[in-house]
């Protein structure tokens, strides 16, 4: 793979299990490289590209269908995209595996529902147990595990530091970043 090529790093995982915090420590490392970078938060999208989109499946792959879409537009003119949201579904994320085919990255924030819920950052789990938000994914909603992700990260046993050094790893020894 040249070095400039575009990829899409392209995290899955449950509402808690640390995607936004490892986006934030690799969005430091790369821009400090000089490399380019777009991110598409799932939380950042739903208030703006999905503003209106619900979580039913429809809407929930809707969503992630845009986010594939404007990746793919990004990393195919070379500018590397970290994606951040939870994509619960498997055959939307193959979608998008398939759209990016080659540049496509996909890593599985690895958390249990039991973790997650203890952490509950923004208390969503506590709401989702006493049934005022429906469709909770891990509580009251599906989510399908990658089957076999390029990449996984343990974060009941990592510490987040730990979890983007191993990306930038792979990155690096797959030869979508130039070697430090
Ligand atoms: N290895 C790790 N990687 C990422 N987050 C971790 C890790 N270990 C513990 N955490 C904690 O888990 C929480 C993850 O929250 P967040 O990044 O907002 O999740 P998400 O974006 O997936 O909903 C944070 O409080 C973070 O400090
Ligand atoms: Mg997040």
């Amino acid at each position: 793979m040249s070095e400039n090529e575009g990829f899409t790093l392209w995290f899955t995982g449950l509402s808690g299990s640390g995607k936004t915090t490892i986006t934030n420590l690799l969005v430091r490392d790369l821009l400090g490289r000089g490399s380019q970078l777009e991110v598409l938060d799932g939380d950042v999208v739903r208030e703006n590209l999905s503003k209106g989109l619900g979580f039913s499946k429809e809407d929930r792959d809707t969503n992630i269908r845009r986010i594939a879409f404007v990746a793919n537009l990004l990393s195919r003119n070379g500018v590397p995209v970290i994606t951040a949201a939870i994509s619960p579904y498997r055959e939307i994320r193959d979608e998008a595996r398939q759209m990016m085919d080659g540049r496509f990255v996909e890593i599985y924030v690895k958390a249990s529902v039991e973790v997650c819920e203890e952490r509950d950052v923004k208390g969503l789990y506590a709401k989702a147990r006493a049934g005022e938000i429906k469709e909770f994914t891990g509580v009251s909603d599906p989510y399908e595990e990658p089957l076999n992700p390029e990449i996984i990260v343990e974060t009941e046993r990592q510490t987040p530091e730990e979890s983007a050094r191993q990306i930038l790893d792979f990155l690096e020894a797959e030869g979508f970043l130039p070697k430090r």
